[in-house]
């Protein structure tokens, strides 16, 4: 059976940590491609020189023409510009819409089959505009936030508590943004939800309310101390192992920008909401019961996403 094969669309820091997990996990040959030239020819050749010491079988290629991607399985984008100190993932609409448009091209002529997973941001408006672009089906077009922002919510939990990362879960809703709505009571340790785990002393509310407010900061706490970019090992891990779902047919259940098609009564929208992920795409949404305020703050967070997309269709008439 011929190996899987894995396009990175944009080749910077996600791009080629993304490439360098999908080698040491083995899950196809990369393609690295970029407008830079020369970028993803190095970033290839470089991955590829670890190879042999790794001990993985991967082919791993750069290009700067959209015909490398051909026939991808799996598309990942991160083409565009990350936020600097001081700028919200908002402010970075203008320029990644015209970004998106091109990728878009770009896979529905060479890569119309694959799965794709946009990364870059602001995120819920720009995989929403990429379908679009694309024109690829919604169930195969997908947004990777979700799985980060309960990543980061797992991690500072875990710490609080002093246990391992991977008895903790979390679950993370609504747009990748500072409206985005972690949800304690379906998040746990082995099971224990969080409101229990106050109740037993583990932890106290004001502290619980620290880690949420934390969560929803995680992105711009990372740009503060990097001063030139965001966040890049955390986001890649987490679209590959959305990528690795696809590619297996796990069927996990993960958060993820997905199309709702009726689903929380919204339409022809991009917003995080748990779903399953399997050979089939994105193979079902999961619906589950929010209290009023959890509710709320869905809305809260599906409003500012509606904006965006407002600000998309005032950029690029054709999204109307
Ligand atoms: N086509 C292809 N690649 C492009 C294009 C384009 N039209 N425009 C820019 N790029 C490339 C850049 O040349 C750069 O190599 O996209 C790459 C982006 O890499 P970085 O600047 O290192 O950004 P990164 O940290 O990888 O983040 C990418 O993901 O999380 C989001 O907010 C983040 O939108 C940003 C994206």
């Amino acid at each position: 059976m011929a190996r899987n094969k894995i396009a990175l669309i944009g080749s910077g820091m996600i791009g080629g940590t993304l490439a360098h997990l999908a080698g040491l996990k083995e899950l196809g040959d990369i393609v690295l491609f970029d407008i830079a030239e020369g970028t993803p020819q190095g970033k290839a050749l470089d991955i590829a020189q670890s190879g042999p010491v790794e001990g993985f079988d991967a082919r791993l290629s750069g290009a700067n023409d959209y015909s490398a991607i051909e026939g991808a399985d799996v598309c990942i984008v991160t083409a565009g510009v990350p936020r600097k100190p001081g700028m919200s993932r908002d402010d970075l609409l203008g320029i990644n819409l015209k970004v998106m448009e091109a990728v878009g091209a770009g896979i529905k002529q060479y890569a119309p089959n694959a799965f794709v997973i946009c990364i870059t941001n602001p995120l819920d408006a720009m995989v929403w505009a990429l379908q679009k672009f694309s024109g690829l089906p919604k169930t195969h077009v997908v947004g990777m936030a979700g799985v980060l922002d309960s990543a980061r919510f797992r991690h500072f939990l875990a710490t609080e508590f002093d246990v391992s990362v991977e008895d903790v879960t979390a679950f993370v809703l609504g747009g990748h943004g500072d409206t985005m709505v972690p949800l304690v009571r379906y998040s746990t340790v082995a099971g224990i939800p969080l409101p229990d785990l106050v109740k037993m002393g583990w932890t106290s509310q004001e502290k619980l309310d620290a880690i949420v407010q934390r969560t929803r900061d995680g992105g711009a706490e990372i740009v503060g101390l990097l001063k030139t970019g965001s966040a890049y090992y955390a986001p890649a891990a987490s679209a590959i192992e959305m990528a690795e779902s696809f590619l297996k047919d796990k069927k996990r259940v993960l958060p993820a920008a997905a199309a709702l098609t009726g689903q929380y009564g919204l339409d022809d929208l991009y917003v995080g909401v748990p779903v399953v992920i399997g050979a089939g795409g994105v193979e079902r949404v999961v619906e589950i019961t929010l209290d009023g305020e959890e509710k709320a703050q869905f809305e809260k967070s599906v409003g500012s996403v509606k904006g965006l997309m407002d600000a998309c269709r005032g950029i690029a008439p054709s999204l109307a």
